[in-house]
């Protein structure tokens, strides 16, 4: 069964390389150019200054580089820290384990590494910070053996280990094994959290739970868009605290195609892959991206309206713009309350593109306003850049 091994696995929970003991707490580049970080296979960590006054080709550069072990894959902040986790090979070649690979950004040297340590497992992919800042969890894919169904979904897989927004809950989804687990998260000591497995939830075989995220709608109930990687879905889920608040309430509320209305849930591993998801500060609007593995024309970007107290029906389906390259594996909208842009990863053509957001349609708008190639076009899918974030 899960729990344990899902415990082991996917999840680190430890004191972080001095969380406390940042340099630098206020002070932020941002306040000079907007800046964006890049998780990069071949060329392991970016860091990237924006400057919107430039030509889309020039207003991307390149100002520093770090070392974050093997095929960094993921990328996570606190305070002007940024941790990123890197797939295997922690500390070397002999092993499987993925790294989490820790950094202070100071004014005068950018990144500077504080600490590294392994993800005790295999294939890190994704990493988060606990409310009180004192706990990282991180999702190691290739966690085995699990209860999987067909195609690529052969174990159990791990995808995200992310905290909603009230700290209390970390939700682990499972692409390999079609479910998603609950886990309840208290303060112990002062040494960290407890973190114990509090409730599953199984969807259909081959939907391929990846990545969920959360809107909250009152003290009492948050809901949750999971992306379905696999079925091209996102299910729209409220969950709030029974009467008795032992357990979690998780009611389904919607199913919608990323791929728009019409096409349903697709066949299990289907040539489209969603893998993205991403709401607008102003709760109006969510993005999905998808990922054509078998075209080689531009990957889209879907957009849905959101009406979260609408029960029934919280997702409407807007459309769609290209991402104008392929496998746009992550996406982030700018932290600004307008979230004026959005910088795309397409990881196989190898490329940041950043276009404009237009906040009242939610639709990006016409034209790129930044384009950095960063290596060749790799259908290998292990040199390009797994995940780009806003600093
Ligand atoms: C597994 O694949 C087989 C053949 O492709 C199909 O008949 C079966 O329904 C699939 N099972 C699940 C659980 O998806
Ligand atoms: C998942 O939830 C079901 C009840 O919905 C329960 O029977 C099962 O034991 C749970 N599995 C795990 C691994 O917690
Ligand atoms: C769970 O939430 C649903 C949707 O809000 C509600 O209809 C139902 O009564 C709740 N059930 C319990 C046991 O609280
Ligand atoms: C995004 O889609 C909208 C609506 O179809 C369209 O007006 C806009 O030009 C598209 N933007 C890009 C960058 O393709
Ligand atoms: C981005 O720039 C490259 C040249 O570096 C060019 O080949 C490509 O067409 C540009 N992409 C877009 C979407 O404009
Ligand atoms: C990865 O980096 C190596 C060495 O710098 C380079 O030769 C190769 O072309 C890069 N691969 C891609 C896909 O950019």
């Amino acid at each position: 069964m899960i729990p344990r091994r899902l415990l082991d696995t996917s999840i680190l929970s430890a004191w972080l390389f001095g969380f406390r003991s940042v340099v630098c707490s206020s002070c932020s580049i941002t306040d000079v150019f907007p800046t964006l970080y890049v998780a990069h296979q071949n060329r392991s960590v970016l860091t990237i200054h924006f400057d919107p006054t430039k030509a889309p080709e020039e207003s991307l550069e390149i100002v520093q580089a770090v070392h974050a072990g093997f095929q960094p894959g993921w990328l996570c902040t606190h305070d002007s820290n940024l941790y990123a986790v890197s797939r295997s090979k922690y500390p070397d070649s002999t092993s499987p384990s993925g790294g989490i690979f820790a950094f202070a950004h100071t004014q005068s040297s950018g990144l500077v590494g504080i600490g590294d340590t392994t993800s005790d497992g295999e294939g890190g992919v994704f990493c988060d910070i606990s409310k009180d800042g004192r706990v990282l969890s991180v999702a190691n894919i290739l966690a085995q053996p699990g209860p999987g169904t067909n195609g690529s979904q052969i174990q159990s897989n791990p995808h995200q280990a992310v905290f909603d927004p009230s700290g209390q809950l970390m939700i682990v989804p499972d692409r390999g094994a079609d479910r998603v687990y609950f886990y309840r998260v208290s303060s112990i000591s002062d040494l960290g959290l407890d973190v114990a497995l509090a409730q599953n939830i199984t969807l259909p075989p081959g939907s391929g739970p990846r990545h969920a995220i959360f809107q909250v709608i009152n003290d009492r109930a948050t809901m949750m868009y999971l992306v379905g990687e696999l079925d091209n879905t996102i299910r729209a889920f409220l969950i709030g605290d029974t009467a008795s608040s032992l357990t979690l309430n998780i009611t389904m509320l919607q199913i919608v195609s990323t791929l728009g209305p019409g096409a349903k849930r697709t066949d299990p591993n289907n040539e489209h892959l969603a893998s993205e998801v991403a709401l607008s500060t102003d709760g109006r609007f969510l993005y999905v991206s998808n990922r054509n593995t078998v075209s080689y024309d531009a990957d889209p970007i879907a957009i849905f309206a959101l009406q979260p107290s609408d029960t029934k029906a919280p997702l409407t389906y807007l459309g769609q713009n290209s991402t104008l390259g392929k496998i746009p594996r992550h996406f982030s909208l700018s932290q600004d309350p307008e979230n004026k842009w959005v910088a795309v990863a397409n990881e196989v053509s190898n490329n940041i593109l950043l276009f404009k957001r237009n906040r009242k349609s939610g639709f990006l708008e016409d034209g790129i306003v930044g384009n950095l190639t960063l290596g060749d076009f790799d259908i290998s899918l292990e040199r390009g850049p797994m995940a780009v974030i806003w600093g």
